[in-house]
């Protein structure tokens, strides 16, 4: 795989997956430690597939068979899209990261909608929504998403945070933000009196300052999301980075964006105070990552780009070690783990 071009890598893996060919997680004989309660959601497991992987909803039950205990479909906008041109993802091996400017390619919400339909709905499935480029109503693009998946997703996800859709960054700014949870927060009770709630998460960008933190987790709380998830790519390019394509555009994600992440996770926790849920995003590649991240806040996690160097057999290992670090930590469950290791403050 890492001989061929990454884009057409990933459509193979995707393909592969397709074709009932993906790893199949071992039964584990450790119990159910990893076992959590996210937002209503039961998990078995507190390690979810990020977005971006399965943008099309082709694959979510082959990665949840494949050891997932949540999987994040899309970003999908209302309409298809083609994204920017290639080439535009790229691997800096050397560093162990990823650079993308895919630009939101998705098959769009008709599309997604219609392979989320035809589900056996097993599993916790997730539906990631963002805006078309040429949107002239941005916000507005969410409000149709979460309507037109309503019924055939667990949770949403609101991106606002893809650094490779311009001016969609702006979206976290604190009018921005208030107008687009306000406008989600109405369809939402619609939707909600009409079948059944579900959660809704804000998905944000690692790159914030302690203000804008302290902005985005108000806004969040008074409009009723139910969790944050900290974070999307970021746009700095750490100095430590000796890849050829370190000056790439676009979102960096993998090692390099574990230590930086974390931290403005750390800072969420303290901002949130208990009243919504965290999922640790960003540079996971081992138990330990995803273990540093639930001890600074997060109540689950996510990756995505260990991926691109490990293939999809890695959860498996994942899930095995968390469960070993829990335990020799004297933990029953990851929920007690969740911030016991965040100097800026507790839950
Ligand atoms: C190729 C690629 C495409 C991505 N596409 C999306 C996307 O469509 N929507 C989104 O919210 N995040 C997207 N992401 C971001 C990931 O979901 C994740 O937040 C980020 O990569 C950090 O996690 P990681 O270091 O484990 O990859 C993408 C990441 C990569 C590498």
């Amino acid at each position: 795989m890492r001989l061929l071009d990454p884009e057409d890598a990933h459509r193979l893996t995707i393909r592969l997956l397709r074709a009932g060919l993906g790893p199949r997680a071992a039964p584990e004989p450790w119990g159910a430690g990893l076992a959590i309660e996210l937002c209503g959601l039961k998990l078995d497991a507190c390690i979810g597939l990020a977005a971006g992987f399965d943008k099309n909803a082709e694959v979510p039950d082959a990665m949840l068979a494949a050891g997932f205990g949540f999987v994040e479909c899309g970003s999908v906008t209302p309409n298809p899209q083609a994204g920017n041109p290639r080439p535009r993802l790229f691997r800096l091996a050397a560093d162990g990261a990823v650079i993308n400017r895919m630009g939101f390619n998705n098959d769009g919400l008709e599309a997604v909608a219609a392979r989320l339909a035809a589900r056996k709905r097993a599993g916790v499935v997730g539906a990631n929504i963002g805006a078309n480029k040429d949107s002239e109503d941005r916000a507005g693009d969410y409000v149709i998403g979460l309507e037109r998946l309503w019924d055939l997703a667990d949770y949403f996800v609101l991106n606002v945070s893809s650094p490779n859709t311009p001016g969609l960054r702006a979206l976290q700014g604190a009018e921005a933000l208030d107008d687009l949870l306000g406008r989600v927060a109405v369809k939402r009770q619609a939707l909600a009196a009409a079948s059944a709630n579900r959660p809704i998460f804000l998905k944000v960008a690692p790159d914030l300052e302690p203000d804008e933190i302290a902005t985005i987790v108000e806004a969040a709380v008074g409009h009723g999301i139910d969790a944050i998830v900290v974070g999307n790519t970021t746009t700095a390019r750490p100095p430590t980075l000796t890849s050829a394509h370190r000056d790439q555009a676009g979102g960096l994600s993998g090692l390099p964006l574990m230590a930086p992440s974390t931290e403005i996770l750390r800072h969420f926790f303290a901002a949130a105070r208990g009243r919504l849920a965290l999922i640790g995003t960003g540079g996971i590649a081992t138990a330990d990552d995803a273990y540093a991240k639930i001890l600074a806040g997060a109540n689950a996690v996510q990756l995505y780009s260990a991926m691109v160097y490990d293939g999809p057999g890695l959860i498996g290992r994942i899930r095995r070690d968390l469960a070993t670090l829990l335990a020799s930590d004297g933990y029953a469950s990851v929920a007690d783990a969740v911030g016991a290791d965040n100097p800026l403050g507790t839950s």
